[in-house]
């Protein structure tokens, strides 16, 4: 717009109707070129994070080369009318940070991602988007056979509303307020590492209120054995710069063969590479 200012001005001083039209079709030439500049520069810009991934990779071991690997990322919606839902404010970032570092490391990565999930993740990684729990099990189930690892950070919900029709539910219908009813969903996580075959490894997360790290790891522990996981990392949802939406987490992290440590706030990045790198231990 700045360089548009500064040629269409001189482009005005010229008197005669031929300069006009040669000087409006010099001009639209300078306004084809400068878009062919800003879409090439838009397209370099667009590329960046895919060529610095590029040499980051190149920097990587690649100790997951081979292995398949399903990221399950963000909340769920479950609708309860035509227009409104129930959801949680989950952002997707564990999920899409655990989903680079995999696919850094060599990995050939599906992510499920609920809706909503605007979190990074390379082109190299096969995305499907779902809207509501159900949708989210049906795809995770079908890709789950051929997969070595899951990573299950979405935030499902565990229950539906009882959707009260297709159509939007009007305020005059309840003016003394109304009650909802839920359903269960069900649980991905449980359901796929009760059915997996040998070899097929499982990190869990665990969101929890707790009042301080030392609370969390029995709860990690618990949720390890209750889910069948392998790794279980549990963070506080109710703790600031942790949980939701933040770029860092401090998790209280327990796997199957009775290892356990807590570790203290770092980017989600770093947390999910030490997880992949616990994962490939197991
Ligand atoms: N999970 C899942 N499907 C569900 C619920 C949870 O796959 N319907 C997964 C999550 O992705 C996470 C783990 O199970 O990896 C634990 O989720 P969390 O919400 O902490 O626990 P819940 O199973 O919901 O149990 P609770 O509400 O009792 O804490």
């Amino acid at each position: 717009l700045l360089l548009l200012g500064l040629i269409v001005p001189a482009r005005a001083q010229q008197p005669d109707t031929t300069t006009v039209t040669s000087s409006v079709e010099e001009l639209s030439a300078e306004i084809a070129a400068l878009k062919a500049k800003t879409s090439t520069w838009d397209k370099v810009l667009a590329a960046l994070p895919e060529i610095f991934l590029a040499g980051l990779q190149a920097l990587s071991p690649q100790d997951m080369a081979g292995l398949r690997v399903m990221v399950t990322l963000g909340p769920t919606r479950e609708a309860w009318d035509g227009v409104r839902f129930w959801s949680n404010p989950s952002s997707g970032l564990m999920g899409s940070a655990l989903a680079v570092c995999a696919w850094l490391r060599g990995a050939e990565v599906t992510a499920i991602c609920g809706p909503g999930v605007s979190a990074f993740l390379p082109r190299g990684v096969q995305r499907h988007d779902v809207t509501n729990a159900h949708g989210m099990y049906e795809a995770a189930r079908g890709l789950w056979p051929d997969m070595d690892m899951g990573m299950f950070t979405a935030a499902v919900a565990d229950f539906s509303p009882a959707p009260l029709g297709e159509r939007k539910f009007k305020k005059s219908e309840a003016p003394d307020g109304f009650s909802l009813d839920f359903r269960p969903n069900p649980d991905i996580l449980h359901n796929l590492a009760a059915v997996r075959r040998p070899g097929q490894k499982v990190l869990g997360f665990a969101a929890e209120t707790a009042p301080d790290m030392d609370a969390l790891l029995p709860l990690a522990r618990a949720k390890l054995a209750r889910k069948k996981a392998d790794l279980l990392a549990a963070n506080r949802v109710n703790a600031v710069g942790s949980g939701f939406g933040t770029p860092t987490n401090s998790v209280a992290v327990a796997d199957a063969r009775g290892r356990e440590e807590i570790w203290p706030s770092q980017s989600k990045a770093d947390v999910a590479w030490e997880l992949c790198t616990w994962l490939l231990r197991i």
